[in-house]
């Protein structure tokens, strides 16, 4: 038998299949609200795309891709995140010349080549959001009120933890300091961060090894080193977040994972998943794409990681809805088939292709959670009728076709 590949998953359960609907449908919903428009680019792109964006020292690029040579010799990859395929899109289309805001939301598959576990798979689906034109810090509290307006409309609790990674000013030098402190220690740091040091060094201090956290709690904090404009963006950040009752923790310690963020970063987790708890990422990277070739235009996004928050979400009350239509007379099906499209123009509506008792239809309408089953005997079709029974208040009449 073949199997679908490790750390990929189907998600065909009914209970599954509808969270995962449902959050796209919120997630759309909220993100149009917010002036976002869909954007949909391609699940595989130029490896070099992702090596400039993500960066050659992330693990994504370093250990994760899903990497090959096409039949045409071309370097590609799957794409791990959402971002640098927008950006992307964003230059080639020429959206960097036209000025103004631009804003896009997307969803769909993202592959790491990760070691799966709970929550951490190698095909996921994202749900994010990119927006490109605007300077303001107004627009990073924007995209966190975004995501807590998400999570809070499917009853998802959060926690929410905020940073600031610098700009070109005031990183080079924090990264000076940082790598003086890292090699006063550099003997008792595990191999991972010793590499770090020289690829990029603050990732360090996400580092998971309990040692290196220990030893990390004395380096230089970025956020005592920002210069006066991200000091002054960051405080406003927290003011305005402050403002709108959105609830946040500092960590110092919190860089991300990708290599393009400048600015805000932050990260909302869940205390109900397990260890691989970050539900949504996101943050400032307002050189992305200049670094791609395109005009300078500040930008700032998210992405929620859908499978992660599938367990969380709390689904509406399911009450019934909609008719299932059956007829008991093999000469009463094709009618059935017309009714049937002609209440799809308005409402969910579900019918049996073959003639059947009663008791099978009711039964049939109540497995699909309908409101109404509607069935037609010969004695109906002689009178052009239909009877209908409310499953809801459990009352019946019969009617005209023409009233049904
Ligand atoms: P990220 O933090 O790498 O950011 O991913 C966003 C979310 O995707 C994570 O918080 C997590 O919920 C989910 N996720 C990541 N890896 C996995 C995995 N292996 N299995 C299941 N879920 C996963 C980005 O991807 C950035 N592009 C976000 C962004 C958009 N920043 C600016 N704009």
């Amino acid at each position: 038998m073949i199997k679908s590949l490790r750390g990929m998953n189907d998600i065909l359960n009914e209970e599954d299949s509808k969270r995962f609907t449902h959050f796209i449908e919120t997630a759309t919903q909220i993100a149009s609200r917010y002036g976002f428009h869909y954007i949909k680019t391609p699940l595989l792109e130029e490896t070099a795309l992702f090596k400039r964006s993500v960066g050659e020292s992330s693990d994504i690029v370093g250990k994760e891709m899903y990497q090959f040579i096409d039949k045409g010799e071309n370097d590609v990859c799957l794409r791990p995140e959402g971002t640098a395929g927008v950006v992307r899109a964003f230059i080639q289309n020429k959206l960097d010349r036209a000025g103004g805001t631009q804003r896009f939301f997307y969803h769909g598959a993202m592959f790491r080549y990760e070691r799966p576990q709970k929550g951490r798979l190698r095909e996921f689906h994202q749900f994010g959001v990119e927006s490109f034109g605007v300077e303001s810090v107004y627009e990073d509290a924007q995209m966190i009120m975004m995501v807590a307006d998400i999570l809070r409309e499917l009853g998802v609790g959060f926690r929410l933890q905020l940073n600031s990674l610098g700009c070109k000013e005031c990183m080079p030098p924090y990264r000076d300091n940082l790598v003086a402190f890292i090699e006063s220690v550099e003997d008792e740091i595990c191999e991972d961060c010793q590499r770090r040091k020289s690829t990029n060094p603050i990732r360090v201090l996400d580092c998971k090894n309990e040692k290196c956290q220990s030893l990390y709690e004395n380096a230089p904090k970025l956020l005592n080193s920002l210069c006066q404009s991200c000091d002054e963006d960051f405080e406003k950040l927290k003011k305005i977040l402050n403002a709108n009752s959105i609830r946040y923790e500092i960590d110092t310690n919190l860089v991300r994972g990708l290599d393009y963020y400048s600015k805000t970063a932050f990260e909302f987790v869940s205390d109900n998943i397990g260890s691989q708890s970050a539900i949504a990422g996101g943050g400032r990277y307002d050189r992305l794409v200049e670094f791609l070739d395109g005009r300078p235009t500040p930008a700032v996004g998210f992405a929620m990681g859908i499978e992660r928050l599938l367990e969380l979400i709390e689904m509406p009350q399911n009450s019934r809805e909609g008719y299932f239509l059956g007829a008991m007379d093999d000469e009463a099906v094709d009618l059935i088939i017309s009714l049937t499209q002609a209440k799809r123009k308005t409402d969910k509506a579900s019918c049996d292709y073959r003639a059947r008792n009663l008791k099978n239809h009711l039964k049939a309408a109540d497995k699909m959670n309908a409101r109404y089953c509607c069935v037609i005997g010969s004695n109906e079709l002689e009178n052009q009728a239909i009877w209908v029974k409310d499953l809801e208040n459990k009352s019946e009449e019969t009617l005209s076709i023409k009233d049904f």
